[in-house]
């Protein structure tokens, strides 16, 4: 195990916007690779808590089908259109879904927290395939929840969008470590 490749992989993962992905398409079998570390993520009391939509290729229509009947009285058109705009491109669009633990062994928040470890490694596995991607949670999402099929006990926590892009090294905004940690 190389620490110094991780470590480039951490420090190097960026959030790239949709506009800047190239129409390359990803294979299906990136995307479950993917999809696949995204499980390997931790889990209190193993509740994996994790649900993922894919929206690839046709299926795209159908988000964004979704996303344009919501009630344009809650979220206003330029919004709307901006998201589709995304969606239109980007190669893929996974809808990253929370479903609670039926019988509440474990908080919320740990449960939004073992989605959010599993976003981080679809990030840091999007890196390593040239892949940008950029986790969007736009006010929307509850809607589309309620119009994608979800079920009381799911929960939408937004959608990471993924498109082909050759990664660069640059810096990163980050406030020092020393402002960040107290050795006690
Ligand atoms: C939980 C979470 C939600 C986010 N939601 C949005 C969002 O709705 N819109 C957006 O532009 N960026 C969103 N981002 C991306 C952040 O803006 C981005 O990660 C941050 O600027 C740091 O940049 P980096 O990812 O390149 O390190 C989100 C990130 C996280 C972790």
């Amino acid at each position: 195990m190389n620490r110094e490749t991780l470590n480039k992989i951490i420090r190097n993962r960026k959030t790239i916007y949709p506009a800047k992905f190239s129409n390359k398409e990803i294979p299906n079998n990136v995307i479950n690779e993917i999809l696949e570390n995204a499980i390997h993520a931790p889990t209190h009391r193993m509740t994996q808590p994790w649900f993922f939509k894919v929206y690839k290729g046709k299926s795209k229509d159908i988000l964004c089908e979704i996303i344009q009947n919501i009630d344009k009285e809650i979220y206003s058109v330029i919004k709307i259109n901006k998201f589709i705009e995304k969606v239109k491109s980007s190669d893929t669009i996974i809808s990253v879904c929370m479903t609670k633990d039926e019988n509440n062994r474990v908080p919320e928040w740990e449960e939004i927290a073992a989605v959010s470890m599993a976003v981080q490694n679809m990030w840091l596995s999007c890196y390593v395939h040239n892949i940008g991607s950029y986790w969007s949670t736009p006010a929307l999402k509850d809607e589309y929840a309620k119009h994608s099929g979800l079920n009381n006990n799911q929960k939408s926590l937004g959608f990471f969008f993924m498109g082909s892009y050759e990664h660069t090294e640059t810096s990163k905004v980050r406030e020092r470590l020393e402002s960040k940690v107290k050795w006690v």
